[in-house]
């Protein structure tokens, strides 16, 4: 019997063809994760020494009923060595997958990493041949720098970064940090599950320090339940507890937007002041254009699951390239705003993440759309040593050769 077909819906047959071909994808994507390895097998270089991670060419889908969900599309940037990379973008358009992905956080077995790399230079145990820690003496163990694709590590593996060379700050602190016990009792934990062999006062000396880091008197707080601070001060916790394992890379994810202005301007500051003591790297991402001027060196404009613009925080607000950029720092609120100024919103909408065009993404929306625009999805154009941008607009000013 033959089934209608009404636009916009997917028949019957449709349907269990997309089940069929999610299911065979999914099969092989979950055995790789689940393989045993030898370390050699997620070893690799750096392309850049200067860089603490390398995202390259990496997809990240979801297989939905509906068909592939694009969330991460070939997204490539780098994040330099003691340097704060800002990703913008509207909402849906793969910020937080592409850095969920770097903490191999995605969740399968729908959603899984297709396809790239994730370069991490970590400082990890050194191991014997059998993969054990090698001890030093005094609760010590030899140390090494090691270039890990996180990509390619299986997923038992992952703890040898997750929460320790990697550390995450989300949105919400509420969800991340467990109601039951007090907040001293989670600190210690990160010392317990990072150094191993530490002591319950080793413990409670680091947890102090890190609250005294992010400017809480430890004794006002250490004893106390999540439910009994305020939204600043667990946002602080958990800033305490990401730098608790001595990060190299620390992902925050909106950290300041589930809180007031005040307290936001407080947060800010203090990842500021932060980011000069210790020796790492930020990967800031926010809608918040304000917050990436203020605190970024490098910035990544994402658009669809592609990164469309990227370059030096100046290249980006002084010097934008692409037609999104332009609309995105248009549409950003300024004090010399007046009641009679509306704000600028970029026209239309991203188009549906299960079937993207072979033409560039913004295209629908674009002003500035030329001939050339319905062809491929516009190249990678080097505008300068750190200026990138995905435009047929620039195709001839490419420096790259
Ligand atoms: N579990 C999931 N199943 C299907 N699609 C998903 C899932 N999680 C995310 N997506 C899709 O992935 C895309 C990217 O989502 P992501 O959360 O990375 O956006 P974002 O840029 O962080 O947005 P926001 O600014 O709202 O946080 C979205 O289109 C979203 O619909
Ligand atoms: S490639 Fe064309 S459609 Fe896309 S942003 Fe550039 S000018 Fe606009
Ligand atoms: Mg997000």
């Amino acid at each position: 019997m033959s089934e209608t077909k009404k636009k916009g819906y997917l028949t019957n047959k449709e349907i269990r063809a997309i089940a069929k071909a999610n299911a065979k994808q999914i099969k092989k994507l979950e055995a790789y994760k689940n393989r045993k390895a030898e370390e050699s097998e997620f070893l690799t270089e750096m392309k850049d020494d200067g860089n603490i991670l390398e995202i390259d060419g990496l997809h990240t889908y979801f297989f939905t009923e509906q068909g592939v969900v694009k969330a991460v599309n070939g997204v490539s940037y780098d994040v330099p060595k003691n340097k704060v990379v800002g990703v913008v973008g509207e909402s849906g358009c793969g910020k937080s997958v592409t850095s969920m992905s770097v903490m191999r956080l995605i969740q399968g077995p729908s959603g899984q990493i297709v396809e790239g790399s994730i370069r991490f230079k970590a400082y990890d145990y050194k191991r014997d041949e059998k993969g054990n820690p090698i001890p030093k003496g005094e609760g010590k163990y030899e140390m090494e720098e090691k270039i890990y694709d996180i990509a390619k590590m299986p997923i038992n593996e992952i703890h040898r970064i997750r929460g320790k060379q990697v550390a995450m700050i989300f949105q919400e602190p509420m969800t991340s940090l467990n109601p039951v016990f007090t907040i001293g009792e989670q600190l210690d934990e990160v010392t317990f599950l990072h150094v191993p062999g530490a002591t319950k006062e080793m413990a409670k000396a680091k947890s102090e320090e890190m609250l005294r880091l992010v400017g809480i008197i430890p004794e006002n707080v250490y004893p106390r339940f999540p439910h009994e601070l305020s939204g600043g001060m667990r946002q602080r916790v958990m800033i305490a507890m990401a730098l608790a394992a001595e990060p190299r890379l620390i992902i925050a994810d909106e950290p300041t937007t589930a809180l007031d202005v005040t307290i936001q301007a407080q947060i800010l500051d203090l990842l500021q002041d932060i980011k000069k003591k210790i020796d790492g790297s930020i990967l800031l991402i926010t809608h918040d254009l304000g917050v990436i001027a203020e605190m970024a060196d490098y910035v990544v404009v994402m658009y669809a699951g592609k990164v469309i613009e990227k370059g030096t925080v100046f290249e980006i607000f002084q010097d934008p390239k692409h037609p999104y950029t332009i609309g995105l720092q248009k549409s950003k609120p300024t004090m010399t705003l007046d009641d009679s100024t509306e704000l600028y919103n970029i026209p239309g909408n991203v188009p549906n993440p299960v079937n993207m065009p072979q033409h560039c993404y913004f295209k629908e929306r674009c002003a500035k759309c030329t001939a050339k625009c319905s062809g491929e999805y516009p190249g990678m154009v080097q505008i300068s040593p750190t200026h990138f941008v995905a435009c047929h607009l620039y195709d001839g000013e490419d420096k790259n050769g």
